[in-house]
């Protein structure tokens, strides 16, 4: 059955009332404080030209009829800090190859065959309640990479941190170099998502929580 695309609006409430559980998280954080997200290098992509449509939804690009090859996947999360307290006020971008494992960026070899119709780039300010929510294609492997994306929070008054989100199960974890230089496991494990189905959200879609932890 064809997915049915969503407006931005309806996907943008789905994804909040997903994380409507501020009362447990609270608890949670009460119970074993949080662990640092570590950083992760930048790497190569991060853009040079930022796209003409840069919003939270990097599936759907102002102007193409095409919606971007892909898994569609919502990736949703908060910024917390230490004490396990949202961070009101912080930018989120995230920038991904495409489907084909291609970055919209001169460095790529290929970049003259990316994806139009994928974004590969977003960049959103997280609500009153230190929420983010993007909707993006599921990562691919590329040569010498595990699927993966960037991220980099801009926290006013805290600071910055640039990292990486991993899907749990991929066969390329185990060996993936930035991925396995983060040498303490639960810090490791802190990148590493699970993604589910996300017929809430939106059907034959995916969807992905990712808090982020920044040292205060
Ligand atoms: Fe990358």
């Amino acid at each position: 059955m064809p997915t049915r695309p969503l407006e931005r609006r309806q996907w943008l409430i789905g994804a909040a009332a997903t994380l409507a559980t501020p009362q447990l998280a609270h608890l949670a954080a009460a119970a074993s404080p949080p662990i640092v997200t570590p950083g992760q290098t930048e790497g190569p992509f991060y853009p040079v030209k930022f796209p003409a449509d840069m919003d939270a939804d990097l599936v759907r690009v102002k102007g193409q009829a095409a919606q971007a090859v892909g898994q569609v996947t919502h990736i949703l999360g908060r910024i917390l800090d230490t004490r396990g307290e949202i961070v009101r006020g912080a930018t989120v971008e995230i920038w991904q190859c495409d489907a084909q494992g291609i970055y919209s960026h001169p460095g790529d070899s290929g970049h003259k065959r990316h994806d139009a119709a994928f974004q590969g780039y977003g960049r959103v300010q997280v609500d009153g309640a230190g929420r983010y929510a993007f909707r993006t294609i599921r990562p691919v492997a590329y040569p010498g990479r595990t699927p993966h994306i960037h991220f980099k929070v801009h926290a006013p008054g805290i600071g910055r941190l640039t990292t990486q989100m991993y899907v749990a199960g991929e066969r390329l974890n185990t060996t993936d170099g930035p991925l396995n230089g983060i040498r303490d496991r639960k810090a490791r494990d802190t990148l590493i998502v699970a993604l589910a189905e996300a017929g809430d959200l939106e059907a034959g879609a995916l969807k992905g929580t990712f808090d982020i932890v920044l040292a205060v």
